[in-house]
């Protein structure tokens, strides 16, 4: 124990959603994207959240990055509000947006020369190098992004989004655009990167087997105004296997995923035909 001793909360409670209430102002009137929203992740956990189509899934990422201040309520993460974009923070989204004038490896420090500009040249490039590996792109480093392939692009950009060590990971759809193949290539490279990195993990998606082939638990949001409607605990323990998704237990989390989707699309619709 001894130095490594935390605070019992910290530990618990590492990211937190308390009461979060958003609406955006539009030139029609205000629109509720957000209505008394809480959760909590413990530290180290991956969690997977799904719900309709704009139900606000993206609007709680940037909630969660500081990227944007919540009407009412507060986001905290290791117990600290958070009141602007945290460098702590690493993001990645379906369109990956690296830099074509650098290479792969200088894509990917990126973030270290901005936010650890203290760390010598050599010891960045390793970081990256490193990170390379895990994903199988050791190879590439020199390559521009225009020669790599859509699931390629999108390991760079989860590198990129880890490379400064963040303490929280926040995925939005980042495999959104893929093929199913490729989908399911990344969704292998995300476990060995979640074995290999500590980050606890906020991943938005719509495919309700990837939210729970990666997490140890799936939020479904509800239709907007969005707040949690269901939680789903994941259990299929740290080697899980692409094989775990069909079996009869993971199948019936499933159906029952889809039927909360389902619940949270006709309340959308109907807050829509009233408002
Ligand atoms: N900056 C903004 N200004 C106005 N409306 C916004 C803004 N950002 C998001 N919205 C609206 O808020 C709703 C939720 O958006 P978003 O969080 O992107 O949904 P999701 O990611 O679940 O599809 C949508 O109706 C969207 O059009
Ligand atoms: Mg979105």
């Amino acid at each position: 124990m001894g130095g490594d001793y935390c605070h019992p909360q910290q530990i618990y409670m590492h990211i937190e959603l308390r009461n979060i209430s958003h609406a955006f102002q539009l030139e029609t009137g205000l629109l509720p994207v957000l209505q008394e929203l809480s959760f909590t992740i413990s530290k180290g956990k991956f969690v997977s959240i799904v719900g309709p189509s704009g139900c606000g899934k993206s609007t709680i990422t940037r909630l969660a990055s500081g990227l944007l201040k919540p009407n009412h309520g507060e986001v905290y993460i290791s117990n600290e509000l958070v009141s602007s974009p945290r460098s702590t923070v690493g993001m990645a989204f379906q369109n990956p947006v690296l830099l074509e004038w650098r290479n792969v490896l200088d894509n990917i420090v990126l973030p270290l020369e901005i936010v650890s500009r203290e760390m010598p040249k050599a010891g960045r490039k390793q970081r990256a190098r490193n990170l390379l590996k895990l994903v199988g792109l050791e190879e590439f480093e020199k390559s521009r992004p225009s020669e790599l392939s859509g699931g390629m692009k999108q390991r760079v950009s989860l590198c990129r989004a880890l490379v400064h060590k963040p303490e929280v990971l926040i995925l939005d759809e980042p495999f959104g655009a893929l093929d199913a193949f490729t989908r399911e290539d990344l969704w292998q490279t995300m476990l060995t990167l979640k074995r290999e990195e500590s980050f606890t993990c906020i991943l938005i998606t719509h495919d309700l087997r990837e939210a729970v082939f990666l997490a140890d638990e799936v939020l479904v949001l509800s239709g907007r105004p969005a707040t949690l409607q269901y939680k789903l605990d994941v259990s299929l323990g740290d080697n899980r296997k692409l094989t775990d998704l069909y079996t009869s237990q993971t199948t019936k989390s499933l159906a029952m995923l889809r039927n909360q989707i389902k619940i949270a699309q006709e309340k959308q619709i109907n807050h829509e035909k009233f408002c």
